[in-house]
């Protein structure tokens, strides 16, 4: 994940609030207030009201809703994700869109009425334990908080970058459990604020960082709607972040589920975690770590060649009645869905986290 750069607000990169009368959101029967300048997204999430999201930059859609009274200012709503004839169909995208005044919504999370909950959304601060170089241009950064933060595994938090006010989302590598120090696997980009300028550059041990979070909807569902059935995860770079979370959880709940984790990369020195998840895939018999090195050609380092995407097509022959999972850049997550959809996974069991540039550095990409 990676996110525009934004100043330090107290709220997500897009939910600004500003003085002024709080609205009245209602979605199915669940009553949120939202500040003026508030976006509808920040106000449901931080009321622990579920809705769908995952990029938070207006870019991929997925928070769009439906504004069935009231009205909306759609902000900075860019057409590419919002059409003209969307918006006079009364739709919206949740995470840019600021209520005019009172407003009541639907969206796939108002279902029949009963809206879910969710890790309510929070803004907290931690101190940084530890930064290790652990792959080429690849550090592993940990992050002591103050207080525990409730989230699912996959999900991402936003940092605010010491020093910058520039905002930067990391998915966790966390389980549920490890809950007060968070792991986030981070890829220099040269020229980039957050990952150049501080993570490889002046970041130091006992720095204070401000962050928001849980976010995003790229994570397993609840233990109690788990339903174990075997999963195929492909990662690109530091898109193997959020899987580290999701694949010991999921071995947690069901430890001998049938689980595939393709990590692609380009050279073996881009390599890290294989130690942690070799170690893994031992203890469970269901699962099974690929590397994959794009770069190499004659093997010489053991590690299988090529796409991850076609390493899955190589080895799987139906994947009916899996769940897939992709992180990592655009390309590759949109090779793992035509991969997927050539063995048969139904759409829907499909999830996929794509990197997305930061726009104002220049293309400072995600560190997922
Ligand atoms: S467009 Fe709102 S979460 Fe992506």
């Amino acid at each position: 994940m990676t996110t525009t750069e934004m100043t330090s607000t107290g709220m997500t990169s897009t939910g600004m609030a500003s003085a002024g009368t709080p609205r009245s959101l209602t979605v199915g029967d669940r009553r949120v207030e939202c500040a003026p300048g508030q976006s509808l997204l920040d106000a449901f999430l931080r009321a622990g009201v579920w809705m769908p999201n995952s990029c938070n930059q207006g870019t991929c859609g997925t928070c769009k809703l439906r504004v069935l009274r009231g009205e909306v200012d759609h902000r900075g709503s860019p057409p590419d994700t919002l059409t003209d004839e969307e918006r006079r169909a009364g739709l919206a995208l949740a995470c840019q869109a600021t209520p005019c005044g009172d407003a009541v919504v639907s969206s796939p999370a108002a279902g029949s009425g009963d809206v879910r909950g969710t890790h309510a959304l929070r803004d907290l601060v931690g101190t940084v334990r530890e930064v290790a170089d652990v792959a080429r241009d690849t550090r592993r950064l940990l992050l002591d908080l103050d207080e525990p933060l409730a989230f699912s595994a996959g999900q991402y938090v936003e940092l605010v970058v010491p020093g910058s006010g520039v905002r930067r989302q990391y998915s966790l590598a966390n389980t549920p459990e490890e809950d007060t120090t968070l792991e986030l696997h981070v890829r220099r980009v040269p020229g980039g604020v957050a990952s150049d300028a501080w993570l490889f550059g002046s970041v130091l041990a006992g720095d204070r960082v401000e962050l928001t979070g849980p976010l995003g909807d790229f994570s397993l569902p609840d233990a109690a709607d788990d339903e174990g059935e075997p999963m195929v995860c492909i990662a690109g770079g530091t898109g193997l972040a959020p899987f580290v979370g999701m694949v010991r959880t999921a071995l947690q709940r069901t430890p001998h589920r049938e689980i595939v984790l393709y990590h692609g990369v380009r050279a073996a020195e881009d390599l890290y975690d294989v130690d942690r998840l070799t170690e893994l895939a031992a203890r469970h018999h269901g699962f099974r770590f690929v590397p994959v090195l794009s770069d190499e050609v004659d093997g010489g380092s053991g590690h299988r060649t090529g796409f991850p995407t076609d390493a899955f097509l190589d080895d799987v022959a139906s994947a009916r009645g899996w769940s897939g999972w992709l992180c990592g850049p655009p390309a590759m997550v949109e090779a793992g869905v035509k991969a997927f959809k050539r063995r048969r996974l139904a759409p829907r069991q499909i999830h996929r986290e794509k990197f997305t540039p930061a726009d104002a550095l220049g293309g400072e990409a995600s560190a997922a």
